[in-house]
């Protein structure tokens, strides 16, 4: 890059590109493995959604991206009938995001179903790992009603994870978010849920293929592997389906078996 190129890099926006690039060097130094991303992305000046993640003050936190994807996904079901759930709520932050697109798509009258024991976590099992305990992530109901005044059309469902499934095992359901951590409430609410979804319908599962949630991908994968359908992996962690849509195995970019035949 030319002498005078990099000076008006460096003086674009208030400096901006300089930092960003003694950002870069900062984080190359103290967490080599953290990939920084470029900050030129339009959906960071939203207002609206910039308020939403006020609201549940997570503007300046690490799961913004993966509430922009719920956002985005739930417009693919705009037009799929059904009702929608999350199992697993803590705060309802995600809930939000999906009671809105309810109230927006004025088409379906949508029951918003969300399953919690309100206790925080049931205890993680051997395939968990080590980073969860049982009780994290605990918050009462009214914590959640208070986050969700401005919402209509939702149930809390209070309890351990599948004992409340039954109540809802005779509707269709258009979009789920699953967000438990763990390996045996993952593995059964996708179970639950993957048979009970109108074909287009979309399941997110948060936690797939995070590192600290051995557990929860070995569930999902337990419970796809018999099914056409596979959880596609997002760049910012969790994965989501889309019921009757077939998808391609989870493969490593260079496939050994062909590499190694065409060798
Ligand atoms: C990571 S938090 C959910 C975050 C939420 N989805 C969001 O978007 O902010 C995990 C939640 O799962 C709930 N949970 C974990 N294991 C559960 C189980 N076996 N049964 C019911 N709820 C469970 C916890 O109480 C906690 O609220």
């Amino acid at each position: 890059m030319s002498f005078s190129r990099r000076i008006e890099l460096a003086t674009w926006n208030g400096g901006q590109f300089a930092r960003f690039r003694l950002l870069k060097l900062c984080a190359n130094l103290l967490v080599p493995v953290y990939r920084l991303k470029f900050p030129q992305l339009e959906w960071w000046h939203d207002t609206d959604f910039n308020n939403y993640l006020d609201k549940f003050s997570e503007r300046r936190g690490h799961n913004s991206d993966r509430r922009w994807i719920i956002h985005q996904l739930l417009r693919l079901t705009a037009e799929i009938a059904g009702d929608t759930a999350e199992c697993g709520v803590y705060a309802g932050a995600s809930s939000y995001v999906i009671l809105k697109a309810n109230q927006r798509d004025q088409r379906f009258k949508r029951t918003h179903f969300m399953f919690d024991s309100y206790e925080g976590l049931s205890k993680p099992n051997a395939s968990d790992g080590s980073y969860w305990r049982a009780g994290d992530l605990a918050i009462d109901e009214s914590t959640v009603d208070a986050n969700l005044t401005d919402c209509r059309d939702y149930k809390l469902m209070k309890g351990w994870i599948p004992t409340r499934f039954s109540e809802v095992a005779d509707r269709q359901f258009s979009f789920v978010h699953i967000d438990v951590d763990l390996y045996e409430p993952t593995r059964d609410s996708i179970a639950f849920f993957l048979p009970r979804m109108s074909p287009g319908g979309i399941i997110v599962v948060d936690d797939y293929w995070f590192t600290t949630c051995p557990g929860a991908t070995q569930g999902v994968d337990e419970v796809l592997a018999g099914s056409p359908e596979k959880m596609l992996a997002l760049p910012d962690g969790g994965g989501f389906l889309i019921k009757g849509v077939s998808t391609g195995r989870t493969a490593k970019l260079m496939d050994p078996v062909k590499e190694a035949s065409s060798n």
